[in-house]
């Protein structure tokens, strides 16, 4: 991909939080797995069989690892972290909601971080509550405290926005919802990529990621549970492998994490994501991190310096993307613009239109980086961007 051409102009790949291309090593795995070593998982006793069954209850450790829980019983393989949010929706919220209780989720977050939870509240005739945010785009952490309730059972909430690329201070937000008796879903799809997690440090009560924007495969994402909630979730989805018996009677489901896995899984998309995440390994996280850091402050930079330009959020504490406008330049534009000089870069409503909506917009331009970028790759699009408004609004 890094090599192809885009309306005859090298590709300049800059929609990594929205997608990261693949290392070879991950694209070779997927490939191996499926030409050398193809078989289903916990189903057969024959050799193929094992050795899959095997490779796939590997990766399980591995993201255990990389998320430090407690137990390879708290991860479960879902499609993606909307995924994700709907099997907790559903699963915890069959279990847990009751008419009039309350869930809150900011006013930051991700389409998938609030249809899931209004689909919930509609179901339960709970309500839905909206953090808000400061005029800066931060969460208002005073307004937060003051939402908090006994009937607040669920806060669902971004790790980074993946509009303002700002982390949120979740040890605060899930130690005053814990003490109000109320658990907390992180969504990570942001932050998994790109920082170190450690799910029992900020003692998160659900956490999950999506395998494509961290080097892996689409189709495969996780789901992390603390053991003992997981336990207490009816199933998500009915079939096969989530159950231990079945008689026309009655059924009884497999403890955590087979019981919300119904069905033959995606096997080579967790291989796929096992391949990325020795990938990440074989650098350092920090060291990506550290890396990436430095691309987006050279770029913000450069950024800061066109006229007319609005980045969305605060300067500081952002990781590695940027949101922005330029006054008379309609995103849209700018985005086929620079199209045609091999940038990829995201444009229009981010799936986060109540976020725009508060900083007075409909649609923006998005720059996100990963370890692949390169300074010369910054440089280009400033200058291309640059170019752009000169030609356009000038
Ligand atoms: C913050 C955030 N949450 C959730 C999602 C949804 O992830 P997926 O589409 O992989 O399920 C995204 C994807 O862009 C995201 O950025």
């Amino acid at each position: 991909m890094l090599k192809r051409t885009v309306h005859g102009k090298p590709l300049v790949y800059l929609d990594s939080a929205a997608t990261t291309l693949k290392p070879k090593a991950v694209i070779e795995a997927i490939s191996n797995f499926y030409s050398d070593q193809y078989g289903t998982v916990h189903r057969a006793v024959y050799e193929m069989a094992g050795e899959s069954t095997a490779k796939y209850n590997a990766v399980r450790s591995k993201v255990q690892h990389f998320l430090q829980a407690k137990s390879s019983d708290e991860i479960i393989f879902t499609k993606g972290t909307t995924e994700a949010i709907n099997l907790v929706a559903f699963s915890f919220g069959e279990a847990n909601i009751e008419p009039g209780d309350e869930i809150l989720i900011s006013a930051m977050e991700h389409h998938s971080n609030i249809v899931p939870w209004q689909l919930l509240c509609e179901r339960k005739k709970a309500h839905l509550k909206i953090i808000p945010l400061l005029q800066n785009g931060e969460l208002d952490l005073a307004a937060y405290e003051k939402l908090l309730s006994s009937r607040t059972k669920l806060v669902s909430i971004a790790h980074i926005s993946n509009v303002l690329g700002i982390v949120n201070p979740l040890k605060t937000i899930i130690k005053a919802a814990h003490e109000r008796g109320a658990k907390v879903f992180v969504d990570g799809a942001q932050s998994a990529p790109h920082l170190k997690i450690d799910v029992q440090d900020l003692d998160c009560d659900f956490f999950a990621f999506s395998g494509h924007k961290i080097y892996g495969p689409t189709g495969i994402g996780i789901l992390y549970g603390k053991k003992e909630l997981l336990d207490q979730m009816p199933p998500y989805q009915g079939g096969g492998d989530m159950i231990e018996t079945v008689t026309f009677e009655k059924t009884t489901y497999q403890p955590s994490p087979l019981r919300f896995e119904a069905g033959t899984p995606m096997i080579a998309e967790v291989i796929g994501l096992g391949a990325a995440l020795d990938y990440i390994e074989s650098y350092g996280l920090d060291k990506i991190h550290a890396y990436e850091t430095g691309l987006m402050q050279h770029a913000l930079k450069k950024l800061t310096q066109i006229e007319g330009i609005r980045i969305l959020g605060p300067i500081e504490n952002r990781t590695s993307l940027i949101t922005f406008n330029i006054e008379g330049l309609h995103p849209l534009d700018a985005a086929t613009l620079l199209d045609l000089q091999g940038i990829a870069v995201r444009s229009g409503h981010l799936c986060a239109q109540p976020l725009l909506q508060h900083f007075g917009c409909s649609s923006a331009l998005r720059l996100s980086l990963a370890s692949y970028n390169t300074i010369e790759e910054v440089d280009f699009f400033c200058q291309s961007l640059t170019n752009t408004v000169s030609a356009i609004i000038l």
